[in-house]
């Protein structure tokens, strides 16, 4: 069974042909209207259920846009509404998904529900974000890096702010894909080390900078996110704009990356908080070209869940 859970946990070779297949299918639709159908329709006949148990703009949209533009159709479920959120297990739910729908695609808080879910589901489940990794992002956000600048192997990466979910998909893809990736920020908002660790043994540096100044030098790329994630409590957010203010990216931060660094938020973002307006609506910066490979790479995913 083809689940996309996590970027390490999925080949290194499929992802790489997931990448390149959504950069084909994305210029073989340049210029047509949104919802012209795709020449070839890998979804006709295909039913897929898209759950959010947190809210959602691009995930939710994209992944309704790319299966209807693959020919499929969907239905958007809420996890509140849902009996699951009425106390029916994962397991449950999955078997009983797994005899109505082709796919499904899960936005959860634990991790554990997603691979309860993959665990018990007939059919492939895609990780639509965890508290932990957001696997479809980053693959966005390599297809949006090559896009730009050519292949990601060898370059540098530089992340700026909380380690949180994000930058864990970030440190997968960096063994995964070959690149060096340095966080920087402050020690209590570390990453979890096993995800650092994991990268170093694919043979790529991870770095840890405590200085944002001396983390972006020689940076390809410079990426940051919110400073308070979804499942992270609201009474957090005051105490980390106090650890986070000397993270943000902004102008005199990009000055020391490369004169050619891109700049990447998967959003949605606080402008001004963790980067400036400047910064997000400047020349270094991708963020809607990201925002719609979201479509294009996850078009990808689902074709390789399905793949018999
Ligand atoms: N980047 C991202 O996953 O955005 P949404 O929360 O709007 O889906
Ligand atoms: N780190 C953020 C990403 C949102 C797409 C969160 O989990 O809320």
């Amino acid at each position: 069974m083809n689940h996309f859970l996590d970027i390490n946990t999925t080949d290194a070779a499929a992802l790489r042909s997931m990448i390149d297949n959504a950069r084909s299918m994305k210029e073989a639709r340049a210029g047509l209207p949104k919802g012209t159908p795709d020449a070839d329709q890998p979804l006709a006949n295909h039913m897929v259920a898209l759950i959010f148990e947190k809210p959602s703009t691009r995930t939710r949209v994209s992944f309704d846009v790319g299966v209807r533009q693959m020919g499929g159709q969907t239905m958007v479920l809420s996890g509140s509404e849902m009996q699951l959120g009425h106390g029916e297990t994962i397991a449950d739910t999955a078997r009983v998904l797994s005899r109505y729908v082709d796919l499904i695609m899960i936005r959860t808080f634990e991790e554990a529900t997603l691979h309860e879910m993959a665990e018990y589901a007939s059919v492939p489940v895609i990780n639509g974000l965890t508290n932990r990794t957001h696997p479809c992002q980053i693959m966005a956000d390599i297809l949006t890096f090559e896009e730009h600048r050519g292949p990601i192997k060898g370059k540098k990466v530089v992340w700026s702010g909380d380690g949180n979910n994000v930058f864990a998909s970030f440190a997968q893809a960096a063994g995964q894909f070959g690149f060096d990736l340095t966080f920087t920020g402050p020690p209590p908002l570390d990453p979890e080390m096993v995800f650092v660790e994991e990268a170093r043994a694919k043979g790529v540096k991870v770095e840890i900078e405590r200085d944002p100044r001396k983390a972006v030098e020689g940076a390809d790329l410079v990426v940051t996110d919110t400073w308070v994630s979804m499942h992270d409590p609201q009474s957090a957010k005051e105490r980390r704009h106090n650890q986070l203010r000397g993270y943000q990216v902004n102008a005199a931060l990009m000055s020391h990356a490369r004169p050619d660094a891109l700049f990447m938020h998967c959003l949605p973002a606080h402008r001004d908080d963790e980067a400036t307006s400047e910064v997000m609506d400047g020349p270094h910066s991708v963020i809607f070209d990201e925002a719609e490979n979201r479509l294009h790479a996850q078009k990808a995913v689902m074709r390789w869940c399905l793949e018999k």
